[in-house]
């Protein structure tokens, strides 16, 4: 699959599975909240390492710079909803706040970013960066618990290269 319609799929999966949390509660809300938190933490791992240094050039810098920074701010909320009980008051604000942040990002990929790439990265280029990152997202689900790698992610931002 294409690059930018892998990482277009992934964000459709994960409004969707926003658009479920809201109507959740208790212990389907935890389960719900695991799988968003799966699903952010191989996202941002197939970005991180394949996709943002693969794209990287004089007119996305600043977008990428952006983007894994957004990726930190995600992250340390994902961080902190792992240590909470889905009872808790401040778990359904950190959820709106998750989302929102989730949502802005997605809105600067498509609607910033991978305008950029398609320019920069040919047809030919884009399928065979997909593989690469499917392959990653199939190895990291496979191992499980993908959100199990976020809490030490919370530092800093990744690096691009
Ligand atoms: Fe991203």
């Amino acid at each position: 699959m294409n690059a930018i319609e892998l990482l277009e799929t992934q964000h459709e999966e994960v409004k969707s599975l926003f658009d479920r949390i809201e109507k959740a509660n208790g212990e389907a809300r935890r389960q719900l909240f695991e799988e968003i938190a799966d699903h952010l933490a191989v996202h941002s791992a197939i970005e991180e390492k394949h996709f943002y240094p693969a794209t990287r050039a004089a007119r996305t810098e600043e977008l990428l710079q952006q983007a894994v920074e957004e990726h930190l701010s995600v992250k340390r909320i994902v961080a902190d909803l792992l240590e909470m009980d889905p009872g808790e008051a401040q778990f359904e604000t950190k959820i709106a706040v998750l989302k929102e942040q989730v949502e802005h990002h997605v809105g600067e990929e498509e609607g910033e970013l991978f305008p950029e790439v398609r320019k920069l990265l040919s047809e030919d280029e884009l399928e065979d960066l997909g593989v690469v990152m499917e392959d990653l997202a199939d190895e990291l689900e496979e191992m499980g618990l993908p959100r199990a790698a976020v809490p030490a992610e919370t530092g800093e931002a990744a690096p691009l290269e």
